[in-house]
């Protein structure tokens, strides 16, 4: 864990990632030049690109990196070196069909996209370990190198395998996890509907059945397979890699995506974690009715609050530098001033790293419109000048390397909750509604905010570095969460609680006792019943001292049990339960939870950080429009304010402290205006 927490990155630093084997050689000496022009000092190669290393099967050659990798030397550039696999060549696809992936239905992925295999395969282990073991024999020790990425983007493209290797190896995991069919036949609860399995060749990774009904049990199992299924294969990698590495380069991967436990893989497997950040991709979403278009790209500071939550100091291996649109989006061109936006919002929330994808245009290939810095043409151009001024911007705020987000609040998160949250429909669309709305409701107050998973190893002191922790749907409970919730409340914190809490166990069954289950000695409360707001049915309020707060898309009905439960809300309007408790205090020990019954709005999100005196806790520093972020960091003594506007319009800030503008050094107090997409760092005091 504590090695994740150093960041391998001593200051603030640009790169791009760049592909030599897309141009013509003579290109690459000019190309590495320019980006070292404006500031670019590192390179991510490779991931792509295992032919250029294994033409054929078990031919190993390597004059191009090595060539490459000379001029990148000489040159002065760093270099992030890759290992190839999410892209299997052709020749082993062809005589191996075992390594690649299947639909649901049997049916194989074939060659002509990318990350078309599946990490069960033994063939395709063992064809990866070889290639990844002859690149860091004769890579580890160059010079130019320091760091190395694994694969790109695990569980991107799809985070479902259903190859005959996957059903072996999911075989196996559940033997590990059972032992006996008679335990998995319980934990799957497979007397519903006459499941029973009397031999383990009858289990299969989840099959074509009808509409979605396949055991939900089976389902949750399969996803924590998913993840163990790729954690080991980056663990495969990285055990090799850590042979060949010199001391103090880095192992990393990118991206962050579904059915896979990023906090583990991080700390099992390496130095550092690194995103992938696109927040262009919410003008491409705007037409889609699912899409909360509230935040646009402001909203990608949630991703990055996730990702914070895995390694507090992050990079971004691809920061969005142009338009994308392989997928058939059609995302406009970042604006002026949109660039250097993205990436200060991830330098705000703790980004040390930030490298754009890509350097140039792909001029072919299924990417040609996902836009690089440079376009096809190669020429000069705006992409190119705001990169100039980010690179100033980033040398003037270099003191702000290392320093730590400061927040009050967290969500609190486990993975078991987020795979249930993926298959189950209530589970899920109360999630989703929830946590974007805690995350609208803190952005639009100025309340910064993180993200605290429940792990393995995770102790009261991580819990109490935070005064306030939500709790939306903690539907699956276990008893060591809920003595680590109930400590914390004991010990000072202040939990909330939302619809649902407590429902399931770990395996995915309901447990047979009031909700909200193992908390309810803690909570003194009980759920006497509960429903949704139907599609025809009138949004249901509480009233909370006079005041109507929308209670969202479902309703616990509340009720005290026990004597220190105080009743705060009742719902209210035109419902069969109106009176009825929807918000409950208790105290216990030095804290206190809020049972509330909904799932949260950003109205009744700001009501609740109000009353537990966290609302707005930059207020004293600043006041800032609602349409600018505002993010705190510390490092020692030293305290930083970093203000984005992530609109066209100028907004208008009241800074309330003298404070130095990190960009001219002048010293700034009162009112400041922001212009279109600008930002702003500020060392506050003097
Ligand atoms: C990322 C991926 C890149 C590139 C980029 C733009 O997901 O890692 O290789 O595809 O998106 O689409």
């Amino acid at each position: 864990m504590e090695r994740n927490r150093k960041s391998p990155w001593e200051k603030l630093e640009l790169g791009t990632c760049y592909y030599p084997e897309h141009w013509d050689s003579s290109l690459w000496e000019q190309d590495l030049g320019r980006m070292l022009a404006h500031g670019i000092t590192t390179i991510r190669v490779g991931e792509f690109a295992w032919n250029l290393t294994e033409p054929e099967e078990g031919v190993f050659t390597f004059t191009f990196w090595d060539r490459f990798l000379d001029l990148a030397e000489q040159a002065g550039m760093k270099v992030i070196f890759c290992t190839p696999t999410a892209t299997p060549p052709a020749w082993l696809t062809d005589k191996y069909p075992e390594v690649l992936n299947a639909r649901r239905d049997g049916v194989l992925y074939r060659h002509g996209m990318r990350r078309h295999y599946n990490y069960n395969s033994k063939k395709y282990q063992e064809l990866s370990a070889r290639v990844v073991e002859k690149l860091g024999e004769h890579y580890g020790k160059r010079p130019c190198i320091v760091g190395w990425q694994i694969d790109n983007e695990f569980n991107c493209e799809t985070q479902e395998f259903y190859s005959e290797s996957d059903t072996l190896a999911f075989r196996e995991f559940l033997r590990d996890k059972y032992g006996t069919l008679e335990e998995l036949n319980r934990a799957w609860g497979n007397a519903f509907w006459n499941q029973t399995y009397t031999a383990w060749e009858q289990i299969f990774v989840p099959r074509t059945t009808y509409g979605d009904g396949t055991n939900p049990h089976q389902k949750l199992d399969y996803m924590r397979f998913v993840s163990e299924s790729a954690i080991r294969f980056c663990g495969m990698q990285s055990e090799i890699l850590r042979k060949y590495v010199k001391p103090g380069d880095f192992i990393t991967t990118n991206g962050m995506f579904g059915s896979l436990d990023n906090h583990r893989m991080t700390r099992d497997c390496l130095d550092v974690y690194t995103y992938d950040s696109y927040p262009n991709f919410a003008f491409a979403m705007r037409e889609d009715p699912r899409h909360n278009t509230t935040l646009l790209d402001r909203k990608w500071s949630r991703s990055l609050m996730e990702v914070r939550s895995v390694c507090p100091h992050f990079g971004i291996m691809e920061q969005q530098a142009g338009a994308g649109g392989s997928i058939g989006s059609d995302a406009p061109a970042p604006k002026p001033g949109q660039m250097m936006l993205w990436a200060m919002q991830s330098i705000a929330h703790g980004a040390d790293y930030v490298s754009f994808f890509r350097w140039r245009t792909a001029a072919f290939g299924t990417e040609i419109y996902w836009h690089g810095l440079l376009d096809y043409d190669n020429l000069p151009n705006r992409k190119l000048a705001e990169l100039q001024r980010l690179h100033a911007r980033v040398e003037a705020i270099q003191e702000l390397a290392g320093a730590d987000y400061v927040a009050p609040v967290a969500l609190v998160k486990d993975y078991d909750n987020v795979f249930d949250a993926s298959l189950d429909a209530w589970h899920g669309k109360l999630t989703r509604s929830s946590e974007m709305e805690l995350f609208v409701g803190a952005q639009l107050s100025h309340t910064p905010l993180d993200a605290l998973y429940l792990q393995e190893g995770t102790t009261l002191e991580d819990l109490k570095q935070y005064r306030v922790l939500f709790c939306p749907h903690q539907v699956i409970l276990t008893q060591a969460q809920a003595k680590l919730l109930e400590d914390y409340v004991r010990q000072g914190g202040s939990l909330v609680l939302g619809a649902r809490t407590g429902q399931k166990d770990v395996d995915g069954h309901c447990v047979m006792a009031p909700m909200p289950g193992l908390l309810a000695p803690l909570t003194q409360t009980r759920v006497k019943e509960f429903t949704w707001i139907g599609p025809g049915d009138d949004p249901v309020p509480m009233d909370w001292n006079g005041r109507a707060l929308d209670t969202g898309l479902f309703n616990d009905v509340l009720a005290p049990a026990g004597e220190d439960a105080k009743v705060l809300a009742r719902y209210s309007g035109d419902t069969w339960y109106a009176g009825e408790p929807a918000l409950l205090e208790t105290q216990a020990g030095e804290g206190k939870v809020l049972h509330f019954g909904g799932t949260f709005t950003r109205e009744s999100v700001q009501a609740l950080l109000e009353y537990l005196g966290v609302r707005e806790p930059l207020g004293d520093l600043l006041q800032v429009p609602p349409a600018c972020e505002a993010a705190l960091r510390r490092k020692g003594e030293r305290e930083y304010l970093l203000v984005l506007n992530y609109g066209k319009e100028p907004q208008e800030l009241l800074l309330k402290r003298p404070m130095v503008d990190l960009d001219d050094r002048c010293p700034v107090e009162g009112s400041v205006v922001l212009g279109s997409y600008e930002t702003k760092v500020y060392r506050i005091g003097g």
